[in-house]
């Protein structure tokens, strides 16, 4: 038990998917794992642990942005053993070439994020994803005929921001392919405790022709997004 998590030391397995919103975490339980059970369920940041293809895995909700990531993280990491997390989530567009759908396999992350300039400084840190993870979900991509991209993102504290796309225009200067709001603390706590971390989003709203995708299609994407993720990790314990 840690102070945002009820469950018993051995309750998660070591991979954990990780999705932002609760009810995802459910959805993904309920829908894809075998014997399921719900692990976590404080502040319905909700927990589940089953498994896939025989491999035992679990979903935990972050939340929103880095600083509730960084709490359900750094409890996995430190008291419930993880060692391989898949970030699953969405993303906005930065890039012309990625599409409405796309899926973007985040080699690394930036940040505006106080965090790591704080705990790091005078450096800067460069989170990164764990390329045996990364090349598993290529390859899984490509066998699945999934759109998909490799490159960097970036990781925002904010949403709304009053500056609009040219909040951006740097990054995408340097070819930052998405925003989102949790993986650059992911990886850098995945480096921090010695696991293994991978970043999965699909391309939900474009910032450059401000287009979304209906709810369907994120449901469908969802689905396919979620295989992805499940399949490569399965590749990767076998
Ligand atoms: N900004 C930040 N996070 C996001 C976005 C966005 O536009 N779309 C999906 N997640």
């Amino acid at each position: 038990m840690t102070p945002h998590i009820e469950a018993s030391s051995g309750d998660y397995a070591e991979t954990i998917l990780l999705p932002g919103d609760p009810l995802r975490a459910k959805w993904i339980a309920e829908t894809f794992l075998d014997d399921v059970k719900c692990v976590n369920r404080v502040r319905n940041c909700l927990g589940f642990t089953g498994s896939y293809k025989g491999v035992p895995i679990s979903t935990q909700a972050t939340g929103m942005g880095q600083p509730s990531t960084a709490i359900y993280v750094h409890e996995l990491l430190n008291m419930f053993g993880a060692k391989t997390l898949v970030r699953v989530g969405t993303c906005g567009g930065l890039n012309t070439d990625v599409k409405l759908r796309d899926v973007i396999i985040a080699m690394t992350a930036c940040t505006d994020s106080g965090m790591n300039r704080a705990h790091f400084a005078p450096f800067d840190f460069a989170p990164s994803a764990d390329f045996g993870l990364v090349r598993k979900a290529v390859e899984i991509a490509e066998e699945k005929s999934i759109r998909h991209h490799v490159g960097p993102i970036f990781s925002s504290d904010v949403f709304y921001s009053p500056d609009g796309i040219a909040t951006y225009q740097t990054l995408m200067d340097h070819g930052i392919l998405g925003v989102e709001m949790e993986t650059s603390t992911i990886f850098t706590l995945a480096a921090r405790f010695g696991a293994r971390a991978l970043s999965i989003c699909s391309m939900s709203d474009c910032i450059i022709t401000e287009t979304q995708i209906s709810a369907d299609e994120r449901q469908q994407t969802l689905t396919q997004m979620i295989e992805l993720a499940l399949e490569t990790v399965v590749a990767d314990a076998s």
